[in-house]
């Protein structure tokens, strides 16, 4: 399935993420930039941060408790912002868009 990584310059990319893959390791191994993913998928680091596209509220569900106390640590949250690493791709989220944070450039 499907993700666009947009950076914060507008710039894009389209990577094909296996169903069951988190987007943090996809963007890694797709030498995407604009995600660091220091601590591997750890929920730990939050260097992971993206920023949903409009739309995808549903697909795409809240924040654990310990990912929201992650994000609430971050200067560029917004109402929707999540951790890349706990984003597990399924069908549904085939054509997701996330954008990604200055400060992961
Ligand atoms: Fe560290 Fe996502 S990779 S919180």
């Amino acid at each position: 399935a499907k993700v666009k990584y947009i950076s914060f310059t507008g710039e894009f990319v389209i990577v094909d993420v296996g169903v069951g893959e988190n987007l943090m390791q996809a963007a890694l191994d797709n030498n995407v930039s604009g995600i660091l993913g220091d601590c591997g998928g750890g929920c730990a680091c939050a260097t992971c941060h993206c920023i949903v596209g409009e739309g995808w509220g549903e697909e795409i569900g809240e924040p654990s408790g310990h990912e929201n106390d992650l994000l609430d640590g971050l200067l560029e949250r917004s109402k929707r912002s999540r951790l890349s690493c706990q984003l597990i791709m399924s069908q549904d989220l085939d054509g997701l868009e996330v954008h990604l944070p200055e400060t992961q450039f």
